[in-house]
């Protein structure tokens, strides 16, 4: 038994090693990964198999890299995990590829040296990393623009093939966000260090630990039903996307040559007005719901308060303003069903999500009985 499993480990690093090979070469390409991975790609097309793909998920401990991870394992890529926490942080990870295949590596994104290392190896690099408040040590200048260029740097000397950026979506240097205003001059800085680096700007995204439907669903401990949201939510369209369609088009573009240099908007089917989708969520979870609309500088208020929370802030005035705006698609910019994705529909998604949230007495109604949320 254990001869053979030596045996097996032997092969896996002796593919390997072919594989860097190839990538210290330059010979690997994505596009063509199909086409040059014949040599190498071994096994009938699954987790157990090999694509050719070697792939550094930057920010893959997050809510979004998870399912990116999930779903570049699934079709047999390696995959270099680059952590700055403990090892505990990639344990969820592991069973996603075959045995060798998620490598963790430990790197900081101010050490120039260490994101070299990370991506040294890979052909594709996905950097997902971002962040919603800001925080002592990193600024969202150094995530979304700093960062982003080290890592775009980084991709370019080693002669990576293909660099997927996750932005977001309305990122523009003139945003009242923050957060926005940083994810646009990224963009630039990673265009600049990495020219043929395809962007994604994702709208709202949700799924299980979501930050989007979960906030709302969250604020169903306050007392007489009052959830508060500027306007009642009335001037607000949001267009929210499931996080495994968002994971599905990152590996369709790694295979899909043509995208290198474009931008897409990651969008869902559905435009909703925030205050239908608000009693949506509050509906599949059978509770009560009753929208205020507290004064803007109140709400500023207790956001900025939270801000001072030494723990995770669940709200700033950042993220108050986010959760505010509109999400717009571009006309003419691709999206999900360019690469092959057709997004899912809020309503077949909502009730896995929200059900948690549910009180035991509703908690096995069936979604046959819900309604869908009105479309804007
Ligand atoms: N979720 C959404 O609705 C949404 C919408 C639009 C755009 N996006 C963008 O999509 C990307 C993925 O989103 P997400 O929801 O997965 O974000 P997330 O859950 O907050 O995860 C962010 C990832 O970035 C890493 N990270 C943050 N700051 C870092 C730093 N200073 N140094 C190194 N790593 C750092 C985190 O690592 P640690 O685990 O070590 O903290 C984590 O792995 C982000 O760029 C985000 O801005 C997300």
């Amino acid at each position: 038994m254990a001869t053979c499993g030596n045996a097996f480990l032997r092969i896996r690093y002796r593919l390997a090693g072919q594989v860097l090979r190839y990538v210290d070469r330059g010979t690997v390409n994505c596009g063509q990964a199909r086409h040059v991975s014949s040599e190498m790609e071994r096994g009938a097309g699954g987790r157990s198999s090999f694509s050719g793909v070697v792939a550094t998920v930057f920010g893959s401990t997050g809510f979004v890299g998870r399912y990116v991870v999930n779903r570049l394992g699934r079709v047999g890529s390696q995959i270099v995990v680059p952590l700055r926490g403990d090892e505990h942080d990639y344990r969820h990870l592991r069973p996603m590829g075959d045995l060798g295949q998620i490598t963790p590596l430990e790197y900081h994104l101010k050490d120039v040296e260490s994101v070299k290392k990370a991506v040294r190896h890979s052909n594709v690099v996905v950097n997902l990393v971002g962040r919603d408040y800001e925080t002592w040590n990193f600024k969202y200048r150094e995530v979304h623009e700093e960062g982003a260029r080290v890592i775009a740097e980084a991709c370019r000397e080693a002669g990576v093939q293909r660099l997927i950026h996750f932005s977001a979506l309305n990122a523009d240097p003139h945003s009242p966000s923050s957060f926005l205003q940083s994810k646009a001059r990224g963009e630039e800085l990673v265009k600049e260090a990495f020219p043929t680096a395809t962007i994604v700007r994702p709208a709202d995204i949700y799924g299980h630990e979501d930050r989007f439907l979960s906030f709302y669903a969250s604020l169903r401990g306050f007392p007489f039903h009052l959830i508060p949201v500027l306007d009642r939510g009335n001037l607000t369209h949001k267009l929210p996307v499931y996080v495994g369609d968002v994971a599905q088009g990152v590996v369709n573009i790694i295979s899909d040559q043509t995208t290198a240099s474009k931008t897409f908007e990651f969008v869902g089917p559905h435009s909703f007005v925030l205050r239908d989708l608000v009693r949506y969520i509050y509906h599949v979870m059978y509770r009560q719901c009753v929208l205020v609309s507290p004064p803007r500088w109140a709400y500023r208020l207790v956001a900025r308060t939270l801000e001072l929370s030494p723990f995770v802030p669940h709200m700033t005035r950042d993220i108050l303003t986010r959760l505010h705006l509109s999400n717009k698609a571009t006309p003419g910019v691709p999206r999900l069903e360019d690469v092959g994705v057709s997004p899912l529909a809020l309503e077949d998604k909502a009730l896995p999500i929200l059900r948690r949230y549910r009180d035991f007495l509703h908690f096995d109604r069936s979604l046959d009985e819900l309604e869908a949320p009105n479309k804007s």
